[in-house]
């Protein structure tokens, strides 16, 4: 059968696609910036004749109406990272966290670890083979959908055909036309002390590195000290606009890639519409499945890559916190200790944790701590952890003893906190901290 005649029958409204959800069903929404709007919307508005219905995400970064106070006896939300949206229905126990290696996540869909009844998810208009693309997110998304017994797509024009994914039609079981602006994230203020890290990192690249860059301020400001490197590539499990203007001037070549050569590889976007275009059709960018992406015996593969990730809290002995304010669940491991692991074991390769050396309102609060706080879980390993970053400098850890890590760790703490850590050092130690 021609495949237009097949998606012309495929075509309902949002309301009757999502008819088809039942009771005591698991939804995966598609990830991040993705996630389609209106499939969402038309569930929580049939709330009411549904109960017990999980949704598995990741971060979300629509509203999340289900998490709203009320909602618990219809949908709970499972999150595999908790985003801003989706907090405090954590904190508060009407939803809940599932610790997961982003590069598992694949594994624990095809596998039924965490079932999957129905996919909802955001695609491209087809191509001239009735294949769409996941676009802007494909991580989980696409093989979460390939383990779903019922596939509801959202086909949005104004999503990007983006290469390295699809779907076919034949897979998609009822489909919404429905033009609608993505999600966009924008691009966040970049202070001082963003641009003192950034300096800082951007001091450990070289030509010809290719960079893994987590999300928010500190990449944007690392990547505004690279002008004028040449050579750079991109293996990273998401990437934002940033990353355009760097492309645009030349700087980012992926020429000296040892995998992928001359391809941006990603698995999933967050952005604004100057990201979307850049995607767009463009054969030089590849948005995989995370199992390929965040491998870390992929990553291993790719000579001189620069992991860069932030943290909430490094203690003296080098374990890393990247998600919990004491029992509180913040965000997730998300790719970090995939990238660490994939950087470490790579020729040339390089983890760094990049954070401010404080935090909190007032920021009255060290980063760098004698021992996480209670309740904290340890995110990046004393045995992984590579270099570590502030505004105050680099502390190089791997190979080092306790001591040393503990004495570097200090020198690039707030100069506010150094006399408590270095008592604590003393205490520890039996000995003289050293300037
Ligand atoms: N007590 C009270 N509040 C605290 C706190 C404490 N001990 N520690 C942090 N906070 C608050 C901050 O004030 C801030 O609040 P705000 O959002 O209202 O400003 C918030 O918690 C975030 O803290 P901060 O330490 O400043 O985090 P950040 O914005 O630098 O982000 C991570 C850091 C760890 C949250 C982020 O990097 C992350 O989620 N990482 C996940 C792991 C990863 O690196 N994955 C790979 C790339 S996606």
């Amino acid at each position: 059968m021609d495949w237009r005649k097949e998606y012309a029958d495929k075509i309902v409204s949002a309301a009757e696609a999502v008819s088809h959800v039942k009771s005591g069903d698991t939804i995966v929404f598609e990830h991040a910036c993705g996630e389609s709007q209106c499939l969402t919307n038309e569930l929580v508005n049939q709330a009411d004749r549904l109960e017990n219905v999980t949704i598995s995400h990741m971060v979300a970064m629509g509203s999340a109406p289900y998490c709203q106070p009320g909602m618990e006896k219809h949908f709970r939300h499972n999150a595999l990272f908790v985003g801003g949206s989706t907090r405090k229905a954590v904190e508060e126990g009407r939803a809940d966290f599932t610790p997961c290696f982003f590069h598992e996540a694949p594994k624990f869909f095809r596998e039924g670890i965490l079932p999957v009844d129905v996919a909802f998810i955001q695609v491209s208009e087809p191509d001239e083979n009735g294949n769409c693309s996941f676009g802007i997110s494909v991580d989980y998304t696409q093989p979460a959908t390939e383990a779903a017994k019922l596939v509801i797509a959202q086909v949005n024009k104004k999503m990007p055909y983006t290469y390295g994914n699809g779907i076919n039609l034949k897979d998609i079981d009822y489909i919404v036309e429905q033009e609608a602006d993505l999600i966009e994230l924008q691009p966040p203020h970049i202070g001082e002390t963003e641009k003192k890290i950034g300096e800082y990192v951007a001091s450990l690249i070289k030509d010809g590195d290719t960079l893994q860059l987590g999300i928010g301020a500190i990449p944007d400001a690392v990547l505004s000290f690279l002008g004028d490197k040449k050579d750079l590539g991109i293996h990273s499990e998401m990437f934002s606009d940033g990353v355009v203007d760097l492309a645009n001037k030349g700087v980012i070549t992926n020429a000296k890639k040892t995998i992928d050569q001359g391809k941006f590889v990603s698995c999933f976007l967050m952005g604004t519409k100057k990201l979307y275009d850049f995607v767009n059709n463009n054969p030089d960018v590849l948005i995989k499945p995370v199992d390929y992406t965040n491998d870390p015996f992929v990553v291993a593969q790719i000579d001189n890559i620069i992991a860069i990730n932030s943290a909430m809290q490094v203690d003296l002995m080098g374990q890393v916190n990247a998600e919990m304010i004491g029992y509180r669940q913040f965000s997730g491991v998300g790719g970090q200790v995939d990238f660490v692991r994939g950087a470490s074991r790579a020729k040339g390769g390089k983890a760094i944790i990049a954070m401010s050396s404080t935090t909190g309102k007032t920021k009255k609060i060290s980063k760098i701590v004698p021992i996480l706080d209670e309740g904290a879980a340890v995110t990046t390993s004393r045995n992984d952890v590579d270099y570590v970053i502030t505004e105050f400098g680099i502390a190089a850890l791997k190979g080092k003893t306790l001591k040393q890590r503990a004495t570097a760790l200090i020198k690039i703490a707030h100069p506010d906190f150094r006399p408590a850590l270095i008592e604590e050092f003393e205490k520890r130690f039996h000995c003289k901290f050293e300037e």
